[in-house]
């Protein structure tokens, strides 16, 4: 039933129902249209309004945009539901959304721990868990992790443990989900520019940590260059159709050499 991995059409996407969280802007975005541009029915849905030029959930195109927190169980489960109500699959799942904030582990209050823990690793599982029913044979979840998963991340503990919970469970569920022919990855971005990777840089040089955590981040990628969304898009892409059907289990980076370069170094 697949075409050859090595067709130009094994990329493409076309017909198939994915669903991208956290897509209003950023790396979800850039998902998104990839998706779309390679044929796919994109369902997505954003804290904010993740299309701003059409109402929300039903978009002229017959695609679907919904506003919810994904940390919401209930409205996470209306979206779930009107995902199913649509096309009553998933073939393309994108755990996208996720963040964090800066601050030393000592600082950080159990509250501030829980937030993280509800923004990166929960909401994933649950997600997971709502759409797992509705994808069978050649479906393909990606999970959008981070290099700090694979690294000390001084002044992102909790956020990097979640990231780093996330590939594990992504190795797990690939095993898992085998035998019914889903496929389960990560793609761990880097130095992507959007404006929620400028707003933790900023927010980190302009207010680095206290002398006792003397530490800084790689600043210039391995390539030389800050990467766009779209770079993290085009993983997403080949991940997410036939040209990865033998790939299940496995992070790929997306960091012009961030994670190569080990990722911090002491001031
Ligand atoms: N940009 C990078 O270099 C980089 C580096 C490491 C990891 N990441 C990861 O990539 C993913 C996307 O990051 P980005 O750089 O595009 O960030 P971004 O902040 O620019 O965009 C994230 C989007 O997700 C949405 N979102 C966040 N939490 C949400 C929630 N609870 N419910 C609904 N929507 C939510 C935000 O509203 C936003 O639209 C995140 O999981 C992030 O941790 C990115």
């Amino acid at each position: 039933m697949f075409m050859a991995a090595l067709s130009p059409d094994a990329f493409l996407l076309t017909g198939r129902v994915a669903v991208v969280t956290g897509a209003a802007r950023g790396i979800g975005l850039a998902i998104a249209e990839a998706f779309a541009a390679m044929g796919a029915h994109v369902a997505v849905c954003d804290r904010d309004k993740p299309d701003r030029d059409s109402p929300d959930r039903d978009k002229p195109d017959g695609e679907l945009a919904m506003t919810l927190d994904v940390r919401d169980h209930l409205a996470a489960e209306v979206f779930a539901q009107a995902v199913r109500e649509r096309w009553g699959r998933v073939d393309v799942l994108v755990n996208n959304a996720g963040g964090t904030f800066h601050a030393g582990f000592a600082d950080t209050s159990a509250r501030g721990e829980q937030t993280l823990i509800e923004e990166n690793f929960t909401q994933v599982t649950g997600m997971i868990r709502r759409l797992l029913p509705m994808m069978g044979t050649g479906g393909s979840i990606i999970n959008v992790t981070s290099s700090e998963a694979h690294q000390a991340a001084p002044g992102f503990a909790v956020y990097a443990a979640m990231k780093a919970a996330v590939e594990s469970l992504t190795r797990t569920l690939a095993l898992e989900l085998a035998p019914q022919g889903i496929r389960v990855n990560a793609i761990a971005p880097d130095a992507i520019r959007t404006e929620g990777e400028a707003g933790v840089r900023e927010r980190m040089l302009a207010r680095p940590l206290p002398h006792e955590l003397p530490y800084e981040p790689v600043r210039v990628p391995p390539l030389g260059h800050l990467g766009e969304p779209g770079d993290a898009a085009a993983a997403a892409v080949f991940l997410a159709g036939d040209a990865a059907r033998f790939v299940t289990g496995t992070t790929l980076h997306v960091d012009g050499g961030i994670n190569a370069a080990g990722g911090w170094r002491r001031t």
